[in-house]
């Protein structure tokens, strides 16, 4: 089993913000990254959709590739279909990924947090109890931030949204609606703002320039690379680390055309990797 590789998979290119910490943090396993690129973005669509095809994508996974784990690299089909995925392989090891709200309340000085997701994750019971959880005394401003993981799907391809809204314009409509934001001179206001959706770590430098440096964004790759390799260690399922272990392989699928898989993975993770097309 340790030599079998883990999967990953989200609705697209974002949960490469996922795989880049998982890379750094076990450079030995050999990952199979699979973006759903034919039925992105899962944000706007139901819950059963989300379960039935998260359902496929994993079946798919373990049938063809044999993962030994999988990590759920998209906070919309977590919210939606974990408890699915969980009931139905109870016994694969699953790292699934939520918005950073825990880490925020540990972070933020003000006490007033803001967190931008996909309506399917705001709308979600899951994404309702991890709120009751840990707002406690503080303020937690949300918003669902509709076409933003599409704009910066499009923007790889050089394209606006099919309405004409960039990854900026949708950064600067989002923001504006959470407002204030804390800054040098004036200490009210969001100082901590939650990327509770895996694409968003893509539009940061956007985001940052908007927002002002002294808010800090909040994303939870980190986080979920260590929980996979503590998961991996605890099942006996990581490969032995030799000194001189070659690095891990990597596969990248998408379910529709690879090419923005394979320029996204070259542009933020500095890979030169081909993706392929698997139409399922
Ligand atoms: N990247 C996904 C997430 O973390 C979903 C984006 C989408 O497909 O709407 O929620």
């Amino acid at each position: 089993m340790q030599h079998l590789p883990i999967g990953v998979f989200d609705s697209g290119v974002g949960g490469l913000s996922v795989l880049r910490a998982l890379l750094a943090q076990l450079p030995h396993e050999d990952f199979v990254y699979l973006a759903d690129t034919a039925w992105a973005p899962y944000g706007e669509r139901s819950k059963s959709e989300v379960e039935q095809r998260s359902l496929q994508v994993v079946r798919y996974l373990i049938d063809t590739h044999h993962i030994k784990a999988l990590v759920v690299a998209c906070n919309t089909a977590t919210a939606q279909a974990v408890e699915l995925l969980r009931a139905t392989w109870p016994h694969l090891p699953l790292v699934a990924i939520e918005p950073a709200l825990k880490p925020a309340t540990q972070a933020t000085r003000t006490g007033q947090i803001g967190i931008m997701a996909t309506q399917g994750t705001i709308g979600s019971d899951k994404f309702k109890q991890l709120v009751a959880k840990w707002q406690g005394e503080r303020t937690v401003r949300i918003q669902a931030c509709n076409g933003l993981a599409l704009a910066i799907e499009n923007a790889l391809d050089g394209k606006a949204n099919p309405d004409g809204e960039t990854v900026e314009s949708l950064c600067r409509r989002y923001t504006d609606l959470l407002r204030p934001f804390a800054n040098q001179e004036d200490a009210d206001g969001i100082d901590t703002l939650v990327l509770g959706c895996t694409h968003y770590p893509f539009a940061s430098d956007v985001l940052q320039a908007i927002v002002g440096s002294a808010v800090q964004l909040v994303e939870p790759g980190v986080p979920v690379a260590r929980q996979t390799y503590r998961l991996l260690q605890e099942k006996n399922l990581l490969r032995p680390e030799k000194e001189d272990a070659p690095r891990g392989q990597l596969t990248l699928l998408a379910t529709a055309a690879h090419q923005r898989l394979t320029m996204a993975a070259h542009k933020w993770l500095g890979l030169d990797v081909i993706a392929k097309s698997v139409p399922i």
